[in-house]
């Protein structure tokens, strides 16, 4: 998978070793720490498991239980924009399998896929908390509800133009 284009710095150890240390002395560290890691490198290597195991004093066990849990986190280097349609129930019940087409139609990318220029990684979720404007889908942190392929485009392209 290539990430030619993306708006995080490239992973590196030194600088992974300086974000997790402020963790190292607070309470339940591992979730903080993996956040800080995928906020600024757009996902978790495997190499930051060690480092915050090492730093905060856990296991690596532990630190991979929780990034193996929480399906927010990435493993792998993160696109441009990540685009997140849901597919729970009230989603469903509105529609979201058509949107799923319109959205991978829109943005040229087939669901759990990055598109061709790179600049986009779409995924399904099972709910983002806005059952009430279903269905939604998440740009980045971007939260849109009562979604269509034309509104998710639209905040797609306003992104690019934020980030490139
Ligand atoms: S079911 Fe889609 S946001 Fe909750």
């Amino acid at each position: 998978m290539g990430n030619s284009k993306t708006r995080f710095k490239t992973f590196n150890k030194d600088e992974a070793i300086k974000l997790v240390e402020p963790f190292a002395r607070v309470e339940g560290p591992i979730l903080l720490a993996l956040q800080k890691i995928q906020d600024e490198f757009g996902y978790v290597d495997r190499d930051a498991v060690e480092i915050i195991a090492q730093v905060c004093n856990v296991s690596i066990a532990e630190v991979h239980g929780v990034l193996t849990y929480y399906t927010d986190f990435r493993t792998t280097p993160s696109a441009l924009i990540d685009v997140k349609v849901c597919v729970a129930e009230a989603c469903q019940s509105l529609g979201s399998r058509k949107l799923v087409n319109d959205v991978s139609q829109a943005l040229n990318t087939k669901m759990h896929s990055q598109s061709v220029d790179e600049t986009v990684q779409l995924n399904q979720v099972f709910c983002l908390g806005n059952c009430a404007l279903a269905p939604a889908v998440m740009v980045d942190h971007k939260l849109i509800g009562r979604a269509t392929g034309e509104k998710v485009l639209k905040e797609v392209e306003k992104k690019k133009k934020e980030y490139l």
